[in-house]
């Protein structure tokens, strides 16, 4: 799906290109060539305004980051905090993707982040919701035997629905928690905007690591 334009976003898509790749599906394979460099790629689908893959960017240099979010507005923001870090190991797609298998060849992304994302509670809209059966078959195209899924959500109807798909397509879980902030687990450590949010107010985030 193609985004929608916001104002003066020609202009600041310009300045912030180096941090932003056009026409996902024509790198399928060769995002090598996008960071010039053959380190692992970690993947997050809807990453919002990036506080996350900003920050685990920074943390790790030997890996490569693509963060994919549809709005326009929001993966501004994302690419503006990258540049503000200089970081040379991220790019940012600005696309809804429903396939996101156009885009990635297999074996070519180590791990997949999913967080918040948005619940699509209606039963007739399950299809879009991040962890259904069909994009988890579309993630099992490209991500490496060894990678794992990270997903984190405030929802528990989305967690409950997502542990099930998972173990229905046959991943193993290998991390589980309903309330990630008072475990050990290293999850906690870098947290997103959302998760932030409902930290404040109390809720308990629903976390779950799995791998194929
Ligand atoms: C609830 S927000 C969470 C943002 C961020 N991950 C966080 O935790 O702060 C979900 C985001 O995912 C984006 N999104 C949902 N489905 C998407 C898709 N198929 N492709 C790209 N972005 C998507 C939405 O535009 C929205 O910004």
């Amino acid at each position: 799906m193609r985004y929608r334009r916001v104002k003066g976003a020609t202009e600041k898509f310009e300045i912030l290109s180096r941090y932003i790749t056009k026409g996902a599906e024509e790198h399928k394979g060769r995002w090598s060539e996008v960071f010039g460099n053959g380190k692992p790629v970690f993947l997050e689908m809807g990453c919002g305004k990036g506080k996350f893959l900003v920050e685990l960017a920074k943390k790790n240099p030997q890996n490569n980051y693509i963060g994919v979010e549809g709005q326009e507005k929001v993966l501004l923001r994302a690419a503006q905090r990258a540049s503000e870090e200089g970081l040379d190991n991220i790019t940012f797609v600005c696309e809804f993707l429903r396939h996101p298998e156009d885009c990635f060849e297999k074996d070519e992304i180590s791990g997949i982040y999913l967080n918040f994302s948005d619940p699509w509670p209606k039963a007739r809209h399950a299809k879009r919701r991040l962890t259904h059966t069909r994009f988890l078959n579309g993630y099992k195209k490209f991500l490496r035997s060894d990678g794992e899924i990270q997903f984190k959500t405030d929802n528990d109807d989305l967690f409950d629905f997502s542990v099930e798909e998972i173990q229905n397509n046959g991943f193993t879980l290998l991390e589980l928690s309903y309330d990630l902030h008072n475990t050990i687990l290293n999850a906690r450590e870098v947290t997103t905007e959302y998760e932030e949010k409902f930290k404040l107010w109390g809720k308990k985030i629903k976390y779950l690591k799995c791998r194929v």
